[in-house]
């Protein structure tokens, strides 16, 4: 059976992060996507010009509708700009609980705009973290979580893992993307054990919704694992994503969207 699965998000008209990508993601590895809007952002590859939050009784009305329904057997988590919202996807997700939960912890949007309050951003940390499977911070959404100065190194990385474990989630990607230098590693902390994900760092601009589709592949390949898969395999899975990213990346410069940051290629291996 095809794996279904379900990104809770906002949306990007650019269709290169956000609800949009994700959709490209799941369908581009074989699963059958679904998505509940948070929010309307009004954006393009330069920026972002607005946020129109959905009302928490909206998001509470599709997630419930939808779940009542379809059997869900991974969710990715992305923007959720508000403490009322965390909570009840939580309350929601607690009920019907999919197989996996993947949470990006979404705050600021590569061109640097902000996307979440204060209160949204401790109730991620404080009430969705822990609900999760596996979270997917970047550099800067570390340290905000932690409360802590971003780190900058390889060893800064490995120093602040086991805090960032610490808040519940049993898998963390911390990803590698904001460093400096000639390489792009993620570290992956999991039951296992911790290990690096290496990869060369490509040169381009078109990092817009990076973050995104890693998390949304991350999702799609947990959702694939059969119920009885080794310990070793959500390791496998997201080491999986990681690559698939990398080549979606590697082949962004295929596509001509718009004037700023452009999408990865989401569809790289078929077209
Ligand atoms: N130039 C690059 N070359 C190769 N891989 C990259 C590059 N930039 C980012 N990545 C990879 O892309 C993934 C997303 O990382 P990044 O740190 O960009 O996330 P993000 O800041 O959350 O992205 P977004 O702004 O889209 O939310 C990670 O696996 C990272 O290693
Ligand atoms: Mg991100």
């Amino acid at each position: 059976m095809i794996a279904n699965v379900l990104t809770i998000a906002g949306s990007d008209p650019s269709g290169g992060a956000g609800i949009q990508a994700d959709l490209k993601t799941f369908s581009a590895l074989g699963t059958y996507g679904t998505s509940v809007i948070t929010a309307l952002t009004a954006q393009n590859t330069c920026g972002v010009a607005g946020v129109h939050g959905v009302s928490v009784a909206a998001i509470r009305q599709q997630l419930e509708h939808l779940l009542a329904d379809v059997h869900i057997d991974a969710v990715k988590i992305g923007m959720v700009a508000s403490r009322d919202v965390a909570q009840t996807i939580a309350d929601v997700l607690r009920q019907r609980r999919p197989r996996w939960i993947v949470l990006d912890p979404v705050m600021v949007a590569k061109s640097g705009d902000v996307l979440v309050d204060d209160a949204g951003i401790r109730a991620v940390r404080d009430i969705l973290v822990p609900l999760a499977d596996v979270i997917t911070p970047n550099l800067p959404e570390a340290a905000v979580l932690l409360d802590r100065s971003r780190p900058a190194s390889l060893e800064d990385m490995e120093a602040l893992l086991p805090e960032l474990v610490a808040l519940g989630a049993p898998y963390v990607v911390l990803k590698g993307g904001h460093l400096r230098g000639e390489t792009c590693p993620d570290l992956l902390a999991s039951p296992q054990g911790q290990r690096w994900l290496a990869a060369e760092r490509i040169a381009t601009d078109n990092l817009h919704g990076t973050g995104c589709a890693l998390s949304s592949a991350i999702t799609a390949c947990l959702a694939k694992l059969p119920p009885q898969a080794s310990s070793e395999a959500p390791i496998e899975a997201i080491t999986t994503a990681k690559q698939w990213l990398h080549e979606a990346l590697a082949a962004s410069e295929r596509l001509n969207v718009g004037q700023g940051r452009g999408p990865v290629h989401h569809f790289h291996a078929w077209w």
